[in-house]
């Protein structure tokens, strides 16, 4: 099955004091997704926001809370994300933890599960879930700070992980995130990528619905 393309705004490149009307933004232009970035200060050399902010932000917000988790130890804060209103959780293959536990952790919570990996990670690693989840995240820059430049060198993996998702009739969304703008999202699209998170440019952008619209009608 095809999935219709979506942008997910990062609320990373949104402005911290403020963080409720960051999220209306892309809302109020009719915006579905939302991406969440969770840091560790462990997993990445960088800090953001907790399960308290994320219960907050859902009081007030219909979106669907694309909650990627960047942390070292994630299996110990599926819970808390899921009860503070994550719809989708996103864990990373690099830390060492229980995996397949972790992801059918959150399907009992009620969740969505995406499984996701560092540029320099080898794609083969993510092949004992690719079966098991609902959304492949590939980061295409080293994850913890937004306003990164794309990876191109991260193509050819992109491009592996959408030839087994047809090969092996697999249904989840591929998604990337880092460094996401109109050209680098129109390069992932013709590798068959179908969810786009981009933080700087969306918050960047003087006409976010044309930026936004532009996204999601990639052919
Ligand atoms: C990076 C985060 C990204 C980040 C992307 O660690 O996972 O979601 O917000 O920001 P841009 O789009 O500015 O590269
Ligand atoms: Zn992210």
């Amino acid at each position: 099955m095809k999935h219709p393309i979506l942008l997910a705004p990062s609320l990373l490149a949104g402005d911290h004091s403020a963080l409720a009307q960051s999220l209306a933004i892309p809302e109020s232009i009719g915006l579905q997704w939302i991406h969440l970035d969770i840091m560790d200060g462990h997993f990445v050399p960088n800090l953001t926001f907790g399960p308290q902010t994320v219960a907050d932000l859902r009081k007030g917000s219909q979106m669907f809370f694309d909650t990627h988790l960047m942390l070292d130890q994630p299996h110990l804060y599926v819970e808390a994300f899921a009860k503070a209103g994550a719809d989708l959780i996103t864990i990373h293959v690099e830390p060492d933890y229980p995996i397949a536990e972790t992801l059918d952790h959150i399907e009992a919570l009620g969740c969505q599960k995406g499984i996701t990996l560092n540029p320099d990670t080898p794609a083969e690693l993510l092949l004992p879930y690719i079966a098991h989840v609902d959304l492949v995240l590939v980061m295409t820059v080293q994850p913890g700070f937004g306003g990164q430049a794309f990876r191109t060198d991260v193509l050819d993996k992109i491009n592996l992980i959408n030839a087994w998702r047809t090969s092996r009739n697999l249904n989840f969304r591929l998604e990337v995130d880092g460094g996401i703008n109109l050209e680098t999202a129109k390069q992932c699209r013709s590798y068959g990528v179908d969810t786009f998170v981009a933080g700087s440019a969306f918050y960047k952008a003087n006409d976010k619905s044309a930026f936004a619209k532009a996204i999601q009608e990639l052919e």
